[in-house]
């Protein structure tokens, strides 16, 4: 088996070791998040880092970079308190991943993709109406993660909203149904399959 030390690690090239650092732990979650600014400007940016925190309440985590640069979805959460989170069709990965283009924040990526708003339950945030799998969330806080100066946000969800077809009757989405992708690190994007579906692990012999 190959092997890369510590030390390779810190010496390999930059893009070299973006590449494999965002890929070695393994499939990530692909959602666009759908924010409104101030001016009411629209956003829409492809995030890999969006994560189940805990179901009750229903939370959810995901990681901005460091601020070092304008983040518009950031400064929007921040500024409204609310957010969207749509899970990718596969239709639209060329699209979803366009928006992490890093335009100024008087332009909507809405406008520069075919990705369409959509507008539910009286959230300002956007939606993204191909997406079979959205949640309305709003802001309860941030941590500053000092290893690499990121954000950790955690958020509620307040408004899930589906396709009737893909849910199953003990609540379980089937992200099959949803032709939701997956991200291979920072520009594969994947369509899983899933193989089965266990019952509540006990342990043996019992
Ligand atoms: C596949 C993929 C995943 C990404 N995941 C994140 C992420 O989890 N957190 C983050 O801050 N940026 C992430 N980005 C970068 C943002 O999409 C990019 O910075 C975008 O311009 C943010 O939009 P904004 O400036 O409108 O907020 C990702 C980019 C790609 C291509």
């Amino acid at each position: 088996m190959k092997h890369f030390s510590k030390t390779d690690i810190k010496e390999m090239e930059r893009v070299y070791r973006l590449n494999l650092i965002n890929s070695c732990t393994g499939y990530k979650s692909a959602n666009l998040i759908g924010s409104i600014s101030t001016k009411n400007v629209c956003n829409v940016a492809v995030f890999s880092s969006i994560t189940h925190l805990g179901s009750d309440p229903a939370l959810l985590t995901f990681i901005v970079r460091p601020t070092t640069v304008p983040r518009d979805t950031y400064k929007n959460i921040i500024d409204t308190k609310e957010f969207t989170v749509n899970h990718i069709n596969v239709n639209d990965i060329e699209d979803a991943h366009h928006t992490s283009a890093r335009y100024p924040a008087m332009i909507s990526e809405f406008d520069m993709t075919n990705l369409e708003k959509e507008f539910l339950e009286g959230y300002k945030a956007p939606f993204v109406k191909s997406s079979l799998i959205k949640l309305g969330c709003k802001f309860l806080n941030q941590y500053e993660i000092i290893e690499n100066n990121t954000l950790l946000i955690v958020a509620e969800i307040n408004d899930i909203f589906f396709s009737e077809n893909i849910i199953q009757e003990d609540g379980w989405l089937n992200l099959d149904l949803a032709k939701s992708v997956t991200v291979n690190g920072l520009d594969g994007y994947s369509l899983p399959k899933l193989v089965e579906r266990f019952k509540y692990a006990k342990r043996k012999n019992e």
